[in-house]
């Protein structure tokens, strides 16, 4: 089994952005070194390059679109993230949906550069269908809990394990993390043991005065 993944999405909040994104992904890397635990981040476009630059941990873009480079304004190509050196993207998050064909589209497209796709899902039936697409990861975050403080490893263990199920059954390839709420290294071993290869997270760690002791708190039982 591969190391967890514990990610880190940045979102639009503002204490995500520029200093504060370096401040979290320097907090990252240094809860990594100390722990041995795979820690990522997933900051805005702006500080992608710099971030990718600067520090020796997994960088995901938020979102990617997966048509060619080209006469396309506004949109972001798989190949501009590679080039700013992501690790791979998010796709398909609650907060940016996308339509199930875009979702295909963005998998091929960063699968084809070799990178690596998260996948967000917001129940079982919907983790099922991504799966069927092959992505790296399905990310499964019930839309009710984002953001909301209450996590959803204690609040509803069950969509997680249904939707263990759903993705191992579609295909056992694809590994799962799960998201909303998650706050404590106690929610991260909830999330472990129901079969998932770890979390997607914002709020705790963004918001945080000092995202080190909320990192370190993450990685404390695994
Ligand atoms: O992408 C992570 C996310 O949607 C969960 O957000 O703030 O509940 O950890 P949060």
């Amino acid at each position: 089994m591969t190391a967890p993944l514990i990610l880190v999405n940045l979102k639009t909040y503002k204490e995500g952005m520029g200093n504060r994104a370096h401040q979290i992904a320097t907090a990252a890397q240094l809860v990594a070194r100390e722990s041995g635990a795979v820690i990522g981040i997933a900051p805005g476009y702006i500080d992608l390059h710099p971030i990718c630059h600067h520090f020796a941990i997994p960088v995901y873009a938020q979102h990617v679109d997966g048509y060619e480079p080209g006469a396309r304004t506004g949109h972001m190509p798989v190949e501009a993230i590679k080039l700013a050196g992501a690790a791979g993207s998010l796709v398909n998050h609650s907060e940016r949906r996308l339509t199930l064909a875009e979702i295909e589209l963005a998998v091929r497209g960063i699968q084809t550069q070799k990178l690596s796709s998260v996948v967000c899902t917001n129940n079982d039936i919907t983790s099922a269908a991504a799966a069927a697409l092959g992505p790296d990861y399905v990310a499964i975050e019930p839309p009710e809990l984002i953001g909301s403080g209450v996590s959803v490893a204690k609040a509803n263990p069950e969509i997680i394990r249904r939707s263990v199920a759903a993705v191992r059954a579609i295909n056992p390839k694809v590994k799962i993390l799960t998201g909303a709420g998650i706050q404590s290294g106690e929610c991260v071993k909830i999330a472990i043991d129901l079969g998932t290869d770890g979390v997607l997270l914002a709020s705790s760690v963004v918001k945080a005065p000092d995202p080190v002791v909320i990192l370190r708190d993450l990685v404390s039982k695994l």
